[in-house]
């Protein structure tokens, strides 16, 4: 028999995701090597971190900030579940990696935002904002690895594949004691 599947991500959540990763990359690798790019990229990111925070709001169920975004308490909870090897299944995002998703996000604002006061003449030139936009932007370095090995994680835990997921748009339906 066929397993019973759910929609989760929306098209646009999901054009969103692989769309701010491609971005990323892109402005990581030409990062003092091709400027245009560079900037290109990063407006691109930050444009999609705007079209996030709308979908937070008015998007589809599992794209709201209020369906994923728990008390650091929740939180904790679910990491020392974790821990002990018995932690729920999430349809949305499990409450770390809603916690990673919030970093991402705020990430990408604050170095697409600081990279742009470079180009401001206000900003340009300025130690500070250059210092930050790299040292924020070095923070990327760890949090993407551990975006994916959460990642990873959860899908042998639970026994699904979690990137397809995050391209299908589709998971296996909820059963027994998953959450939302
Ligand atoms: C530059 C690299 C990346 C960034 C900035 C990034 C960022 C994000 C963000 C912001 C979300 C939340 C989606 C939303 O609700 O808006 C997310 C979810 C997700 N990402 Fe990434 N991502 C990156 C790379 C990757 C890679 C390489 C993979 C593949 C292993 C991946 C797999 C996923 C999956 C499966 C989810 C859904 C997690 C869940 O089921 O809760 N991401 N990512
Ligand atoms: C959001 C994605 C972005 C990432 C991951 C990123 C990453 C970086 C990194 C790592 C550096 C340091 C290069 C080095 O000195 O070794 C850098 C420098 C810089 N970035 Fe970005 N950046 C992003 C967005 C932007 C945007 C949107 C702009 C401007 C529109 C921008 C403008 C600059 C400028 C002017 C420098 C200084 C180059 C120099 O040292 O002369 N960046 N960026």
């Amino acid at each position: 028999m066929a397993t019973a599947t759910v929609k989760v991500w929306d098209p646009l959540l999901r054009v969103f995701h692989w769309g701010l990763a491609t971005a990323i990359v892109t402005a990581w690798l030409t990062a003092d090597e091709l400027q245009n790019l560079h900037e290109f990229a990063g407006y691109a990111a930050g444009s999609l971190i705007v079209v996030r925070l709308v979908l937070g709001i008015v998007g589809s169920r599992y794209a709201r900030f209020g369906q994923f975004i728990r008390s650091p308490r929740q939180t904790w909870l679910y990491a020392s579940d974790m821990l002990r090897h018995r932690e729920a299944r999430y349809l949305g995002h499990n409450p770390l990696g809603a916690a990673m998703v919030v970093l991402l996000i705020a990430l990408t604002a604050a170095v697409a935002l600081t990279g742009w006061l470079q180009t401001t003449d206000a900003y340009w030139g300025v130690e500070w904002v250059e210092e930050t936009h790299e040292t924020l932007a070095n923070i990327f370095l760890v949090a993407i690895p551990l975006h994916v090995l959460g990642v990873i994680h959860a899908s042998r835990r639970h026994r699904e594949n979690l990137v397809a997921a995050m391209i299908t748009g589709r998971k296996r339906a909820a059963s027994g004691s998953d959450l939302g």
